[in-house]
């Protein structure tokens, strides 16, 4: 067995040991006799000091051969030193120059524009800036499997080829074999309340495609959503489950993503206010604030992102807006008793204007009121027949939401678009790389 490769953060534990790592040119600098790179590997940024005296003269040589972003190793002592990131900076004895970058390497230290940017976004991932939209959407995920799976739900994984099931909005289609068209899925739901029925508590971690021709900061055609099922759970229910999320969420990127907040130069105080209960308004009530802010929405019409940019600017915390005119969503959600013209439904917005990161509702349960909306919807009944299956042998109250990813972590970074929140983008115009 070989021994791990030694990383840049774990140097700070091995002052005054000798240590070897690798990684790539970020910066040089050099003032006769002494010369400072700095590297970075991923995990950390590292001074490395080559005083030519003290080194060999193939050391020197290759110090002089260092271009941006070319790849290298070097051994020698670490050393303490607060002024330096990480706090430690190496001694170098030896220094070797692994892959050479050309001198042309597109990302310099310079303003560059965000199609350019897009265009290198193999490039683009290695800046600090980058790396850190990474490490909190890591440290999320991490986080929404454990939220579940310490409250025993089952993650379940659901097809990404479907029959034309699930959401409004657009389908990429691809042929398959002699069954006709399939579609990437746009949602996992579906699949999910067939997975309720039988494990009780789930959810999907998945990714969902949708043929949107939206150019705006909050749309991606590829997006992965996060979506659990829960037998039993009515409206109320699932709006509580779904605050306590989004709370645990922010808290865990508080507790451990610091760093990172930092390099974003996040407005950390803002994600300190988010924890449960946010605020639930009925989208009727919803409709005449608007009106008196000037909005020219009607009642029955969905809300767009100035209407919900104008809804949260009164508030700290998410909030919910519930119940929805049954026109404005989709056929599988509950009918409301309470008042038929709207449905057991909710939309979490974000605060600071970042809008919708949660739609969720309770679903229909009754066969005949299903049956009749996917007939007035005109969606093709033999690829539902198996949905309308769950009604019909032991039926059940249940309820579920999905939480698009790139936009939750768009909302907690403070990056006004999703496009960064992705390692590769796919937008309307955008396939490469
Ligand atoms: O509101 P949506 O369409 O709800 C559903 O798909 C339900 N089937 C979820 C469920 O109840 N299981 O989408 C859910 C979330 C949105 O709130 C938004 O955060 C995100 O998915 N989303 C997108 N994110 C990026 N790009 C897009 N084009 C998105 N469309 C939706
Ligand atoms: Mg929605």
């Amino acid at each position: 067995r070989t021994t791990e490769p030694t990383r840049i953060s774990s140097l700070p534990g091995l002052v005054g040991q000798q240590a070897t790592v690798s990684g790539w040119v970020t910066h040089t600098r050099s003032s006769g006799k002494v010369a400072f790179v700095t590297m970075r590997d991923g995990t950390g940024i590292l001074q490395c000091v080559v005083v030519k005296p003290q080194v060999s003269a193939e050391t020197w040589e290759a110090f002089q051969q260092l271009t941006l972003e070319c790849s290298f190793s070097v051994s020698g002592e670490v050393k303490a030193d607060a002024r330096a990131p990480g706090g430690v900076e190496l001694g170098v004895t030896e220094l070797r120059l692994i892959g050479p970058s050309a001198l042309d390497y597109p990302i310099q230290p310079k303003e560059h524009g965000v199609d350019f940017l897009l265009d290198n976004r193999h490039f683009w991932l290695r800046t600090p800036r980058q790396v850190a939209i990474m490490r909190i959407r890591n440290e999320i995920e991490q986080a929404i499997h454990d939220f579940f799976y310490e409250r025993g739900f089952l993650r379940t994984d659901t097809p990404i080829l479907t029959a034309a099931i699930g959401e409004r909005s657009g389908l990429f289609a691809t042929e398959y074999f002699d069954e006709g068209n399939a579609y990437l899925a746009q949602t996992g739901q579906l699949y999910g309340e067939a997975l309720a029925a039988a494990f009780g508590k789930i959810y999907t971690f998945g990714p969902t495609f949708r043929a949107e021709k939206s150019k705006t900061r909050r749309h991606l055609t590829e997006f992965w959503m996060i979506e659990p099922e829960v037998a039993f759970n009515d409206t109320h229910a699932n709006m509580d489950l779904q605050e306590d999320f989004v709370s645990f969420l922010v808290q865990r990127v508080l507790e451990r993503q610091m760093p990172a907040l930092k390099e974003l130069e996040r407005d950390v105080s803002k994600l300190e206010k988010v924890k449960a209960p946010f605020p639930r308004i009925d989208y009727t009530d919803a409709v005449a604030t608007l009106q008196k802010k000037g909005s020219a929405v009607q009642w029955g019409e969905d809300l767009g992102a100035e209407d919900e940019a104008l809804l949260v600017e009164d508030y700290e915390t998410p909030i919910f807006i519930c119940n929805y005119p049954k026109e404005a969503k989709a056929f599988y959600m509950k009918e409301n008793p309470a008042d038929p013209r709207t449905v057991l439904c909710d939309d979490m917005l974000a605060p600071e204007g970042y809008g919708e990161i949660i739609g969720g509702s309770q679903r229909e349960d009754d066969y005949d009121k299903l049956l009749h909306r996917i007939k007035e919807e005109h969606l093709p009944l033999e690829a539902y027949s198996w949905y309308l299956d769950l009604r019909k042998y032991g039926t059940f109250v249940h309820s579920g939401f999905g939480l698009g990813l790139e936009r939750t972590i768009a909302w907690i970074c403070g990056t006004p678009h999703i496009r960064e929140c992705i390692p590769f983008p796919r937008l309307m115009t955008r396939l490469h790389p």
